[in-house]
This record gives structure tokens, sequence and C-alpha cells, in this order.
């Protein structure tokens, strides 16, 4: 198994080693310290290690072991929200500058392949939007128009989409979409950054996030970073306590890979407009001999740690496939991931809300998450090297648009839902009814514990206290991980923390 990976592996963790790097082992000056090594992080350092920064990434994992690693690398400038609603978020200009830079980090990714020669398999790929059970042809005309309003001037409706599997009806076409193999391109990146003078060190925690001139970063091992600027690149952002987490809700997504003969589906990209929606893509990656192909399928999103039936999504996407792709054999992967989604639609790139000076955040990947990363990459370097950019004002993190104000509500209602579970019994009566393998939350008087029992039946008991903001964590028995419903932090079984917003692990159990 891929170090640092959960239960469930991706195509891209089993098909690649990821290039290792040490820990910090002393204190150390950067122009720019990036933390976190995904894909946002990564082509951010690049970018600055280009633009004569001397930079050093930490990450608490590997490289790409967070979510770069589980999306399904599809890079995209057709707009998981679509075009004709960012433009009742932010107007028309809006969203021609989405339309405009989510195609300049198209063209940015394929730029650097070419000039660093990397072997990811890069490809461009037309992409079809086509309506769900149910969907309304207007849609997709209302998204027709409003890609070309956006500057998108070769989209297009077909009666269908140029496959014999089955029937999609009317579709729209997003020109030159692309893929690749992320974990190779993230290895790609850190050779060039290394080249360029840069620092990368993995298994290294970021604890401390400090402002100033230098700002600091402090590491859970107790080392210090000196640097003129910080970038914070951890997917949810671990500096920020509560503004961001108010702005985006975090969802886990499910992802199936099917092996599939050579030349039965043509290579082009699928999405429909099914709320949550399903994602399709073919990859060559990951199927031993030349013959077979990678079919992916994905979809049956939910609020992090608001569903019981994190098992049953794998099936009900393989069904789905299985009526539309009679020729998928058998299952290679499942897996699944997590996204941040932003309440009005557009991921949050820039300076960190407040009165930060030199910290920068990205966070809000949305379905877009390849692009957003690559768009960060651009925009940071930008603002960091004290250069223009039209994009900064429609990525700020410190504004939402006015018009998201009720799916904010929503969102922050939903939040507010989750601390009843303060008050609700435990989901078992006590540890003796929690199968092996599995975990549940116990009531024991006024709290509540977080009860994981492993293989042999040994069990292990924390706080359920989610150490961000206090929400009780839900058992998610396919990543066997504790999920907070409220801003999405993860911790395995054991209580560790896995991802944030929360940087602490889970408490020790009341009592013990
Ligand atoms: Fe915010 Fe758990 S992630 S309370």
């Amino acid at each position: 198994m891929h170090p640092g990976s959960r239960p469930t592996e991706s195509l891209w963790m089993d098909t690649a080693d990821t290039l290792p790097f040490p820990p910090l082992a002393e204190d150390a000056r950067a122009h720019v310290c990036v933390i976190g090594a995904g894909i946002a992080g990564m082509t951010t350092a690049y970018l600055l290690a280009r633009a004569g920064k001397a930079v050093i990434v930490i990450d608490d994992g590997l490289i790409g072991a967070g979510e770069s690693g589980r999306t399904t690398a599809n890079i995209c400038n057709a707009l998981d929200d679509y075009y004709h609603r960012l433009e009742k978020l932010f107007g028309e200009d809006g969203a021609r500058l989405a339309a405009e830079s989510h195609t300049a980090a198209i063209q940015k990714i394929e730029e650097i392949v070419a000039l660093e020669a990397i072997d990811c398999g890069f490809q461009r790929l037309d992409g079809f939007l086509f309506l769900h059970e149910g969907g309304s042809r207007k849609l997709l005309e209302d998204e027709l128009e409003a890609s070309h309003r956006a500057g998108l001037s070769d989209t297009g409706l077909f009666e269908r989409a140029p496959l014999d599997a089955f029937d999609t009806g009317i579709a729209l076409r997003f020109p030159r979409q692309a893929q690749f193999h992320i974990l190779r391109y993230l290895n790609g990146l850190a050779l060039a950054i290394i080249r360029d003078g840069g620092r990368i060190y993995c298994h290294t925690r970021a604890k401390d996030i400090e402002d100033g001139v230098p700002a600091h970063v402090t590491t859970a091992d107790g080392h210090t970073i000196t640097a003129d600027d910080v970038v914070v690149a951890t997917n949810s952002p671990v500096n920020d306590w509560m503004v961001m987490h108010t702005k985006q809700a975090a969802y886990r997504t499910y992802v199936v890979a099917f092996r599939v003969k050579k030349g039965t589906i043509p290579r082009i990209m699928l999405w429909d407009t099914g709320n949550p929606y399903h994602y399709v893509s073919l990859h060559s990656s990951g199927v031993p001999g030349s013959d077979y192909e990678v079919l992916l399928v994905g979809g049956e999103d939910h609020r992090t740690g608001q569903a019981e039936d994190t098992g049953e999504r794998f099936v009900r996407i393989e069904s789905w496939t299985r009526e539309r792709f009679p020729m998928a054999e058998d299952v290679l992967y499942r897996w699944s991931g997590q996204l941040l989604q932003p309440v009005d639609s557009l991921a949050f790139i820039g300076k960190n809300p407040g009165a930060d000076e030199h910290i920068y955040i990205v966070t809000g990947d949305s379905g877009n998450g390849i692009t957003h990363a690559t768009i960060a990459g651009m925009l940071l370097t930008d603002l960091i090297c004290g250069c223009d950019n039209p994009w900064k004002d429609l990525y700020d993190p410190s504004c939402i648009s006015f018009r998201s104000a009720p799916s904010y509500a929503k969102e922050n209602f939903n939040i507010a839902e989750q601390y009843s579970s303060w008050l609700t019994p435990g989901d078992v009566g006590g540890v003796d009814e929690i199968p092996n393998d599995s975990g549940a939350v116990i009531r024991r008087g006024m709290h509540k514990i977080a009860a994981y029992k492993d293989a042999d039946g040994n069990v292990t008991e924390r706080s359920a206290v989610c150490t961000h903001l206090y929400c009780i964590v839900d058992w998610n028995d396919t990543e066997k991980t504790w999920d907070c419903p409220c801003h999405g932090s993860r911790f395995d079984q054991y209580g560790k923390v896995v991802s944030g917003p929360a940087i602490a692990d889970l408490d020790p159990a009341p009592g013990s």
C-alpha cells in the first residue's frame, strides 16, 4: 500500500512511486514557505522557484498523498457550477474571468509538461455535459449561451455525445479539456523545484503559522522556518480557525475504476447534470498489458460526516455504470476523496482574510481542483512577486458574492444543526455491539466516545469531540476514519488527525 494512504487506494497511488523527501531536521530560511505538497502547493512552489524565489515546501505526509492523489485528474474549463450561474453571482465579466483563468490553467499545465518533459500522459480531449434523467434541455441551452458570453466560443450542442455505449441525448461539448497522471506530474514538479534551488520536506507538520516581517512557521518537531511569505495550501486552511470555514462546505465523493478493452469507449470526458453529478473518464494507466484501459466513474457526493451508507455509494456507481457501459469488466479500484465546495462556486486564492500581510491561502477546490490549484500557482506567484493579476478580485478570500447569501445561510445552518449530536444517544449501546475493524460513537454519561475495534477485537477509545470547533465526529467505514460533519476535519481510526482544519489529534477518552 502507498505509504500514507487510507484503506482505499486510487489508480494514481497504485501506479506511481512518489518521490520521497526527508523531514525537516533543522531551522531554515526561505523567501517563501509553502505548506502542503498537493497540486496547489507544488504548482505555487514550482512557479515561485522559476521566478527566482527560494522556496521550502513542507507536508505532513508525502507529495500528493492528500486529496490530490484522490482526484480523477480531469483538467477542465467546464465548471461544475455552470457559467450561467456564475454570471448571476459575479456578472458577465466575472464569468469571463473565470473562463479565462481555467483555460489558462489548462494551458499552463500543458506548457509545464512540455517544458519539463514530464511523462504523465497529459492529453487533450473533449468533454460532454449531458442531461441526467429528468434534466431539462434548457439548462444546456443556457450553459451554451453563457459559455459563449464567457469567451468559450467553441462550445457547442450536439444531438448526443460521440459514443456507442449509450445514447446520452443532447450534450454540450467543451473542447480541449485534458487529463494526466497527477502523481507523475507532481513528481515532475518536485524534480524541477529541486533543480531550481527549492527544498521539499515530507512528514513535516506545520504546528504554528505566524504572520510578520519575517513570518514564521513552527513544525511539530520544534523547528522554525523563517520566510518573507507563507502559502497555506493544505486543502482546508489549517491557519484559519473560523472565517474560511463558514464560506465552504466539505463533501466526500466516490470513484470506481473498471477494466475495459481498449477501443470500446472513445477517449472523451462525460458529466451529467445530476446533483450530485456523475463524472466519467478513460485512462491508460494501471492496467497490465496494452489491451486494456481504465474507465473511471465518480459521483454520489455527500457532506462529510453526514452519511452512513458510504459503502453503498460504490454499489450505486457500479450499477449506474453497468447500465450505460455494458463493456465494463471487473472493478480495479474503489476510492473516495474530499472536496471543499465554496458557497459562491469559485476557489478562494489570495491573502488570508484579516490583518495578515504575508500569509496566503488557497482553498475551495470544488469539482475543478486541478485548474483551481494551477490558477493558485499563477495568481499567488504574481501576488508574492508584486505583479498585478486580473483574477485577484475574483478569487479574493476576503470576499464572497452577495448573491451567494442563501447558499451561505443554508450551509451554515447545516453546521449549526450538527451540534445537536451532543445531545443524542450513541450510535450503539456499547463496544460489544461494534463489529471488528469498525467504529462507532458511544455515549458514556455526559461524554461521547469514538470507539474503534480492530480486526483482533482490541478497542481504542478517544473523545468524539472534534478538536477544531467541537462537533461530534462520525465513523466512516469506507476509509476507516472519524469524519467531522461540521467543517470536514478527519482523523484516523486511532484519532490521529488526517486532514484539517483541525490540527490536533482527538483527545484521549474522558476517564481513560
Ligand atoms: Fe470544525 Fe470539526 S472540523 S468542528
